[in-house]
């Protein structure tokens, strides 16, 4: 067996490639019992990295979750997904002499809910409070656990936005630092999704609730690893491809993370005959750049929300400008067609559209300059929404 080109989806078993140092540091800091926060950019490998997590924990015998919050938009879906997680991998307690009735009641549900579609019946204010106590009971809190929790800032800010939204935030945010403030908890979590989880708390003033978190940043490849990964796929479809043409493409991508890698893989291999070469390197190159590989990172702006429009107008304008922009000129953007007096609270607007952009992976701040990070990114946005 060997690697396969896979792009979109996480990677698991053959298809990870790499990782080693982080996967150590990861390793260490869950074995001395810290919970980490996976914050960085979009199609870094953030979700790949978590699964071969688990996969490691599980072969040290630990019990592992991996909850995915894309797959809902309401508090009822995420006690849903988190209780048939919990029961699938037997993290809830059994049902044992002496419980209180509230505990056998919802381990009642708990297997109902298995079973088939159960209404939750967490309507009531107090009912639900119940509900979350009982079920923070029901944990095993001494035996080695590793529960993943991905895309939880999506599926927070969507939540959000519906009805009594901010409390149903700061509630389920409160209940997960309960649940890692248990004494002597053998649990370990680990968040993951893009940075703006910490912006995203702050801005609620609910920044506490994630304070105890470890901060795990994932960064692009060595360039060792990205050699590696390259020639290894190239193996994989019987390519040729000598160091010179991986380093001409590894140099022409710049920002190397696996997933550039493999999407430009997929274009090589889709024209292969009997060699690559530099001119067919280009030509792959150009087709990511007129084709959909790379919209998700212009679909992912509407989480933005209101700095979605200037987000766009930041990102149009660097797309062409190679060398950069300073941000008195990026500021003269974004007044165009204002009045002079708004310009303090345009400036504030930009820091923090600024900010995001570079949390997750677009821009690159070098001085007093911002740049695309990814020169790959910059040629598709200018051909998709400038040419
Ligand atoms: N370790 C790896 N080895 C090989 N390919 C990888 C690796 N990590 C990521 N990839 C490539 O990147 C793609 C996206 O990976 P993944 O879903 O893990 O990223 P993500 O950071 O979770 O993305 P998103 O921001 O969309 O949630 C994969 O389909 C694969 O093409
Ligand atoms: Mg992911």
């Amino acid at each position: 067996m060997c690697i396969s080109n896979k792009i979109g989806p996480p990677v698991e078993g053959e298809d990870f490639f790499g990782r080693e140092k982080e996967i150590r540091k990861a390793n260490r800091l869950l074995d001395s019992n810290h919970s980490l926060l996976l914050s960085a950019p979009r199609r870094i490998g953030k979700s790949s990295l978590a699964k071969r997590l688990i996969e490691e924990k599980k072969q040290q015998g630990w019990k592992c979750v991996y909850i995915d919050l894309e797959e809902t938009t309401t508090e009822e879906g995420f006690l849903r997904l988190v209780i048939e997680a919990f029961k699938e991998n037997g993290i809830w307690k059994q049902l044992a002499e002496g419980m209180s009735k509230g505990l056998v009641s919802v381990l009642d549900r708990i297997e109902k809910i298995s079973l088939g579609p159960v209404d939750l019946n967490i309507g009531k204010r107090e009912e639900q409070e119940d509900l979350y106590k009982n079920l923070k009971e029901l944990i095993k809190h001494d035996e080695d656990t590793f529960i993943v929790v991905d895309e939880l800032t999506l599926f927070l800010g969507i939540l959000n936005k519906s009805e009594n939204g901010a409390e149903k935030v700061a509630f389920i945010l409160n209940w997960l630092r309960s649940l890692r403030q248990v004494s002597k908890t053998n649990v370990r979590w680990l968040f993951c999704g893009s940075v703006g989880l910490r912006n995203f708390t702050s801005a609620m003033n609910l920044g506490y609730t994630i304070n105890d978190l470890m901060e795990f940043g994932l960064g692009e490849l060595s360039r060792e690893e990205a050699e590696g990964l390259l020639s290894g796929l190239c193996k994989s479809e019987d390519m040729e491809m000598g160091e010179e043409l991986i380093n001409y493409t590894l140099d022409k991508l710049h920002w190397n993370i696996p997933y550039f890698i493999q999407v430009i893989f997929s274009k090589l291999a889709e024209e292969y005959e009997d060699e690559v070469t530099k001119e067919s390197i280009d030509i792959a190159y150009n087709k990511l750049c007129s084709e959909n590989y790379l919209s998700t990172w212009s679909e992912r702006l509407s989480e933005y929300r209101e700095f979605e429009v200037p987000a766009r107008q930041i990102l149009k304008s660097l797309s062409t400008q190679p060398a950069g922009m300073e941000r008195d000129a990026m500021l003269n953007i974004l007044m165009t067609g204002q009045d002079a007096s708004k310009v303090e609270e345009i400036d504030y607007l930009l820091s923090k559209v600024l900010e995001m952009l570079e949390n997750d992976g677009y821009i690159l701040k070098m001085d007093s300059i911002r740049a695309f990070r990814s020169p790959l990114l910059r040629d598709y946005w200018f051909n998709k929404f400038v040419q």
